[in-house]
């Protein structure tokens, strides 16, 4: 019998004070550090609904809205948006704030994709997934059309790649900003 878990049972926040430690060269923190925390968060839900160990399979893009201060609480919220078989895309926002101030930042979002596995590292089924909101089927049928769209863009990259040719090649980045010296012709 199918075993289903609600999106509620899994979800997670993880809260972290950013210390000097975790700035880089320029007084702001590490995009390194959000990364992971990013990492664990989607962890701590993925393994929270598969009852299992899981590990990161791919991480979709990260873009960095807005700098995180020293001194400020970053929040990440988690959630687990899609489920196939043995994967699960989880579902980050990144929230920074100074605890003085009640102004919140949401500096990122993205989606991980962590896949459940067993003592030998091979994938194990994950348990279905009970959408209860309206929220939870659009985050649902999102992250099942972004999945559709990678494969469609993986054929795409290497069917490009396949067909490299490097006269057409050049003559399609003519006016990027690139200055071609070709040295091993
Ligand atoms: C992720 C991993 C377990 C998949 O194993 P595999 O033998 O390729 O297994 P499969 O091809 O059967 O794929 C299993 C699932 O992973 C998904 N998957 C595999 N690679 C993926 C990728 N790059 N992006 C998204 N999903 C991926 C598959 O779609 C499949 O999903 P489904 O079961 O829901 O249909 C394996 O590639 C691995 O161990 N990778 C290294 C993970 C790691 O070290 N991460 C960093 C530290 S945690």
């Amino acid at each position: 019998m199918d075993i289903y878990k609600s999106v509620a049972e899994s979800q997670t926040t993880l809260t972290e004070l950013m210390i000097p430690s975790y700035a880089n060269f320029g007084g702001k923190i590490h995009g390194g550090i959000v990364m992971g925390l990013m990492d664990k968060v989607a962890y701590v839900c993925g393994a929270k609904h598969a009852g299992s160990y899981c590990v990161t399979a791919s991480v979709d893009v990260i873009d960095f809205l807005a700098p995180v201060e020293v001194g400020e609480l970053v929040s990440l919220h988690a959630s687990v948006n899609y489920v196939g078989t043995s994967s699960m895309v989880i579902g980050i926002r990144v929230e920074s704030q100074q605890p003085s101030q009640r102004v919140i930042k949401h500096t990122n979002t993205s989606y991980f994709t962590m896949v459940a596995t067993d003592e030998d590292r091979k994938p194990l089924q994950v348990p279905g997934l009970l959408l209860k909101t309206q929220e939870e089927v659009r985050r649902f049928y999102e992250a099942y059309h972004r999945k559709e769209l990678k494969k469609y863009y993986r054929s795409e990259e290497s069917r490009v790649k396949s067909a490299f040719e490097i006269n057409q090649s050049m003559e399609i980045i003519r006016n990027e900003r690139c200055k071609i010296e070709l040295t091993d012709q």
